[in-house]
């Protein structure tokens, strides 16, 4: 090194807990060798979502040149940009997303990464409008439909959207924060027996009574706020089993917050009419209340003959896959194909 130029540390934050979720992360800045580096130690770096089943999903879904195709949750677009690149020439696909902070972000990737309006359409759509989504955009029937349910990693990583326990912030788990109530809201309103049938409904939680007896009406401003009356209400549970009931009690919050459940019933009563004939759907799922939903549709749409085949069974991640992100364990994907 030259006398002129003398070595200058990086500057780093100087205290020990970082105090913006962007001070946190080195990869928030986008450098492509910092995300794979952090790639490569099995993680998702912060900011970002690595999509699942990304080949048993392309293999069912078989989009081909000319396909017009809707990913319902756009997300961080990785499973969009497959598709994007399995519909060209001819094709188009469109993204749809409830998250107002995110998809914008994720519209101008995919621009900047070639993808223009003639291909790609992003719109700011909860998929239970999946049949105004298409008409919007020009279309009467898609030949491919995916749906990856759930949050992203943009979202569950990030304090300041209250998906997470694991640092403080404000307690809202809306995906669109200008619609709805937050979960500090719900929670302050929510009666007992209502809170208690929704921790058993969207979480299968064992404890709900005396987590709904211990939650139900309390004022809980910040996640670390649940995390704290959670075990409070479980005082004699070893430290373990608490750490799954928050992880459950953060599900069926968040669940009932964004009314995940009418959102997904809306979605397969909709979908035989979006489909073209011989149309292909997938659905990855997350827990059994999501999935249990998409078999009963999918087995009523093929006894009524409106679908021509479906998923006997669940496929599940390789558990390579799961090792490198472990997101990907509790995935289940189910699909189907609409009758000529
Ligand atoms: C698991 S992520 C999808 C990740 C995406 N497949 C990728 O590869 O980046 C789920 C996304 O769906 C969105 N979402 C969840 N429920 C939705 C709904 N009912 N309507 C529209 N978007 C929804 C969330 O905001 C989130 O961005």
């Amino acid at each position: 090194m030259s006398e002129e130029t003398p070595h200058r540390r990086r500057p780093r934050y100087s205290g020990k807990y970082p105090r913006r979720f962007d001070q946190k992360y080195k990869e928030l800045s986008g450098n492509p060798e910092t995300l794979a580096r952090v790639l490569a130690s099995g993680k998702t770096p912060a900011g970002s979502h690595v999509p699942i089943m990304v080949e048993e999903i392309l293999e069912v879904l078989d989009p081909c040149p000319g396909d017009t195709a809707v990913d319902c949750t756009l997300g961080f677009g990785g499973h969009t940009r497959r598709l994007l690149g399995r519909v060209a020439p001819g094709g188009h696909v469109i993204g749809l997303d409830a998250d107002p902070l995110e998809l914008p972000k994720t519209e101008a990737a995919l621009r900047a990464e070639g993808f223009g309006e003639g291909i790609f359409t992003a719109r700011k759509s909860n998929f239970a409008g999946l049949p105004a989504a298409l008409a919007a955009s020009g279309f009467s029937g898609a030949n491919v439909i995916l749906a990856d349910l759930g949050v992203s990693s943009m979202q569950l990583d990030n304090p300041a959207r209250g998906f997470t326990w694991k640092s403080a912030g404000p307690l809202d788990m809306r995906m669109n924060p200008s619609r709805g109530v937050s979960a500090a809201q719900w929670l302050l309103k929510i009666r007992p027996p209502a809170l208690e049938e929704a921790l058993i409904e969207n979480a299968d939680e064992p404890d709900a009574a005396a987590l709904a007896a211990g939650l139900a009406g309390k004022n809980l401003e910040t996640t670390t706020d649940l995390a704290e009356a959670i075990r409070s209400a479980l005082p004699h549970r070893p430290a373990e089993l608490v750490e799954k009931a928050i992880r459950r009690v953060f599900q069926a919050v968040r669940i009932a917050v964004n009314e995940e459940f009418s959102a997904l019933d809306a979605l397969l009563r909709a979908l035989p009419a979006c489909m073209s004939p011989g149309g292909r759907v997938a659905i990855l799922t997350f827990h059994s209340g999501e999935d249990r939903r998409v078999k009963k549709a999918f087995q009523a749409g093929f006894r009524e003959g409106i679908f021509s085949s479906i998923a006997d069974e669940v496929t599940r991640a390789s558990s390579d896959e799961c090792r490198t992100n472990p997101r990907a364990t509790s995935a289940k994907l189910r699909w189907a194909r609409r009758a000529e």
